[in-house]
């Protein structure tokens, strides 16, 4: 097998890493095994009158001194908000951004800092798209023929795995996650059962921490997925969340020495695809930058098929101001206190009658809470209600999540801030206690 843009020699290495059934020609689908690496004359020349890729010779066309906002507006005491501002041009240059020019593709700068933020050994270890949905799209385009192979999943999860499914007409074979107790653990055993038998299996999507459980997966439950010698797939760990998680270990709160993210095992597992995110911890869901770490042939064969200019100049920009040692230092505050707030939403919400059990382990940045008849029997009706008349009567917004598997009754609430959660706190004992409006 030849993978075009991938070095002969990198080839022949990786097959030596583990498992040894795997055959990564097995799993990507053939037209996809056969593309080439988008090229164009900028990788060969970068100077010079750039007359080469019909962009516009004036530059861009936004108004002078156009600027964009950055920080979140505050709302004045009207309701109207307000917010600071950058100016998009600089001093001393037409246009620091270049917006006139199409994004390098390469884009060296990012990934090489993710590369040493992660630890995997180098940018090849990295395919980057807009935000990680479109990774998760990309793998299934990459390996799921339509109309012919399938997807596994362990519900409740995230959503977007079954609807890229639905669109790249993959079918989805469902393994749920073991809830009882409203304790989410991978059965391990039935997805390895089940991936055995059906050779139409292409990917397994696994969520630490879930969606919507908020649950890290141990390392321990994945490695047996990944060793399954009767399974010749690809297993995707998806970590949206992972940040809030790996600071959980430095604040000591978890062993230093158990490793949380399954990115660690990427350099050792051929068949592993770790997607993660700058949209939670680092606050940047509108740049739209989403991570894929796997091993380089893997990577090419993404890099191949994904569109070329896929990650804009000023996302580029942006994320690589995130990634500096100043950005790290904040998202790192940032999700210390998103962290204690939740604490004290967790706490907070054990005082509200009508409020029952917080489901999960609570490693992400959003709590999933059953809620109660008069009764104290959980209620999807009262769930129901809550949700609608916090957003319509008092303007919160949080997730109806009853519908999912063995989230019966169960809202999912973002952490805000310290005030928003208090606010939500005593919105829900108005709702709950006071009103005793129990349905619609
Ligand atoms: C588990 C999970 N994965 C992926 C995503 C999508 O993230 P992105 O903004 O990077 O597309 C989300 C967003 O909510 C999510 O919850």
């Amino acid at each position: 097998m030849t993978i075009k843009g991938l070095d002969p020699n990198v080839l022949s290495q990786v097959r030596s890493q583990k498992p040894p059934h795997f055959k990564l020609e097995k799993v990507i689908r053939k037209n996809i095994l056969n593309l080439e690496p988008y090229r164009c004359a900028r990788d060969d020349y970068q100077q010079g009158i750039l007359l080469d890729a019909n962009e516009n010779s004036l530059g861009h066309s936004l108004p002078q001194n156009s600027s964009i906002p950055h920080d979140k507006p505050s709302t004045t005491t009207n309701g109207s908000s307000s917010s600071s501002s950058t100016p998009i041009k600089g001093s001393g240059s037409d246009d620091d951004l270049s917006l006139h020019r199409y994004p390098d593709p390469s884009l060296h700068g990012i990934k090489s800092s993710l590369a040493k933020l992660r630890r995997v050994p180098n940018q090849d270890f990295i395919c980057l798209g807009v935000g990680s949905d479109e990774i998760l799209d990309l793998i299934q385009r990459c390996c799921a023929n339509p109309g012919k192979d399938k997807i596994l999943i362990c519900p409740p999860t995230y959503g977007m795995y079954s609807v890229c499914a639905a669109v790249n007409d993959v079918e989805v074979v469902k393994v749920p996650l073991i809830t009882e107790g409203g304790r989410f653990s991978l059965d391990v055993e039935r997805v390895n059962q089940v991936l055995s038998q059906d050779p139409a299996i292409k990917l397994v999507f696994l969520c630490s921490p879930g969606n919507p459980t908020g649950t890290l997966l141990p390392l321990s439950d994945v490695v047996p997925i990944l060793e399954n010698p009767k399974y010749d797939g690809i297993v995707v760990v998806d970590e949206a969340y992972i940040d809030f998680a790996e600071e959980e270990r430095n604040m000591g709160r978890r062993d230093p020495s158990v490793e949380v993210s399954a990115v660690s095992l990427v350099d050792q597992y051929q068949n592993l695809l770790v997607t993660q995110t700058l949209s939670k911890a680092f606050g940047l869901a509108a740049i739209r930058l989403g991570i894929a770490f796997g091993q380089p042939p893997l990577i090419q064969i993404m890099n191949n098929t994904k569109a070329p200019y896929n990650i804009s100049v000023p996302t580029a920009h942006l994320a690589s101001l995130a990634l500096s040692e100043k950005g790290l230092e904040k998202m790192r505050a940032n999700v210390r206190t998103l962290i204690r707030n939740r604490d004290e939403l967790i706490r907070d919400l054990s005082t509200v009658k009508g409020c029952g059990e917080v489901l999960g382990s609570n490693q992400a940045n959003f709590v999933l809470v059953r809620i109660l008849d008069p009764q104290g029997k959980p209620s999807n009706e009262v769930a129901q209600s809550v949700y609608r008349r916090m957003a319509e009567e008092r303007g919160l917004v949080v997730r109806n999540r009853s519908k999912d598997l063995g989230c019966d009754a169960c809202l999912r609430i973002t952490v805000g801030t310290k005030e928003e959660n208090e606010r939500c706190i005593s919105l829900m004992k108005q709702l709950l206690e006071n009103d005793g409006q129990w349905t619609d």
